[in-house]
């Protein structure tokens, strides 16, 4: 087969081997952008590799110059592409990366010191109680519930949630409009597959953001990246958009860290009630909030028109794959068509392990357990960091499995991942900035986890950072 890479190498005026149509219902420009996203994604659009000039493909496809230019400037804006005045867009070197790390698991055998972000202790996974949840429920589950259920998932399941998420994080949730996903990455999926059947094009994101989005663009949706601070969106830009829904994260801003403040929220609402929009609302690691009482979800100032999503991969482990959506009225119904069309949800079995173990306290017990060893781990990386590196800010560090680390203000975008380079070579990985977002604005950050790190990890890990930092800020100031 050949690749595009192939095809644009060798030919001094290269064609890129697609053509779109005038009749499919989508527009010009959505169709170039799914077509490159497709391509540089996959990797067949290779780091490095010359695309046509804005004339030579307009030319080749039939259409306008600045659609071509539209499509180019967007996708250079969220770093897929590399333009300078006068010269053919170069692939970056990010989306071949990504690709690369959304096909394989990267591989973890030389880290010593696991200081990555948003890593729960899997070590910790409660395995007794799992095996007795999963007894209990081999013993009691007639053989009729074996066959093909609801695909929302195991009402047993749906009933445990609803009453949890309505204690623990003030969600307004029926069972009837709850989804056992496979986990939030389902989750997000269906999210955006229903989007789409709603007319929703253009989404907000915050900028910078979990950074995996393979099935948002392939639900045909565009990015609208919209900056975070510490108090989370910025709802003046979101509000300047053109952005039909929004992807947040309001309890702890992944990866930064801020809270979502309670101007700002109201403010969202406001947002979606006038633009009859929707927000998915990633609640991903809520449980662990460590200074003051949790922030309730958004959802319950909202549940018309927020989608409300909890996972039990921080909670427990991600291997469970299990993770849950709680719906608006109004967005059940384009749910439930999705959902037939490619769903039948994570195993029944393990869904009413799950539901088990809530049910008899469990969780909570266990929740209450790993809050005070994450918190102890937490406290012994700030007090190592202050120690270290003093006079650098520590962000985001109420909630969570990590902390958010202001670099120097001479870091750059290449110094930074320059130190997290270096920092891997010694066997300590950490996540720069420059992972989640290539157009972020502001100081430059790296992400520490300590949810899996132990004291040890903690204390030499920060000793060889602190090393690898300075050592940064001295080759930049001679
Ligand atoms: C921001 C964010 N949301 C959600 C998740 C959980 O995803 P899943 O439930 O698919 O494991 C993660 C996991 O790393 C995350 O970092």
């Amino acid at each position: 087969m050949t690749s595009y890479g192939q095809i644009l190498l060798t030919s001094s005026a290269p064609d890129l081997p697609f053509a779109l149509e005038r009749t499919a219902g989508e527009s010009l420009t959505s169709q170039l952008r799914r077509r490159l996203l497709d391509a540089l994604r996959s990797g067949s659009l290779r780091a490095g590799v010359q695309l046509p000039s804005t004339r030579a493909l307009a030319a080749q496809l039939g259409v306008s110059r600045p659609l071509v230019l539209d499509v180019y400037a967007q996708l250079a804006a969220e770093g897929y592409l590399i333009l300078r005045r006068g010269a053919r867009p170069v692939v970056a070197a990010v989306g071949a990366t990504m690709a690369a790390e959304a096909q394989i698991a990267p591989p973890t055998d030389h880290i010593r010191f696991d200081l990555r972000p948003a890593m729960p202790d899997v070590g910790q996974f409660p395995r007794k109680a799992w095996l007795r949840a999963i007894r209990n429920v081999l013993g009691e589950l007639p053989a009729g519930e074996l066959g093909y259920g609801d695909l929302r998932g195991s009402i047993v399941l749906r009933t445990v949630i609803a009453d949890y998420l309505g204690r623990v994080r003030g969600v307004i949730a029926d069972p009837s409009r709850i989804y056992i996903t496979s986990g939030f990455a389902e989750g997000r999926a269906l999210t955006s597959a229903a989007f789409h059947a709603r007319g929703i094009r253009r989404l907000a994101v915050e900028n910078p953001s979990y950074s995996d989005w393979i099935a948002v663009d392939k639900a045909g949706l565009t990015r609208i990246p919209i900056p975070v601070d510490e108090r989370g969106m910025d709802i003046d830009a979101l509000d300047a958009s053109s952005a039909q829904a929004a992807f947040v994260t309001p309890s702890h801003q992944f990866p930064i860290g801020g809270v979502l403040s309670a101007d700002r929220r109201q403010r969202l609402v406001c947002w979606l009630r006038d633009r009859n929009g929707f927000a998915l609302e990633d609640d991903y690691d809520a449980e662990f909030r460590y200074d003051q009482a949790p922030v309730g979800a958004l959802q319950g100032l909202a549940p018309d028109r927020v989608i409300y999503a909890g996972t039990a991969s921080k909670t427990l482990a991600p291997a469970l794959r299990l993770g849950w959506l709680v719906v608006p009225p109004d967005l059940v119904g384009t749910m439930n068509d999705e959902l037939r069309r490619w769903s039948e949800g994570p195993p029944r079995i393990d869904q009413d392990a799950l539901a088990d173990l809530i049910e008899s306290g469990f969780y909570d017990r266990h929740l209450r357990r790993m809050r005070r060893l994450y918190r102890d781990r937490r406290d012994r990386l700030i007090d190592r960091l202050a120690r270290a590196l003093p006079g650098l800010e520590i962000e985001g560090a109420a909630a969570g499995l990590h902390v958010t680390l202001r670099l120097p203000a001479a870091i750059d975008e290449a110094s930074e991942m320059a130190i997290v380079a270096a920092l891997g070579r010694r066997g300590v990985a950490t996540e720069g900035l420059s992972r989640y977002s290539r157009t972020a604005a502001g100081p430059r950050r790296l992400f520490l986890g300590y949810g899996r790190a132990s004291d040890s990890a903690i204390d030499q890990g920060v000793d060889v950072l602190a090393e690898i930092v300075e050592a940064a800020v001295a080759r930049i100031s001679r």
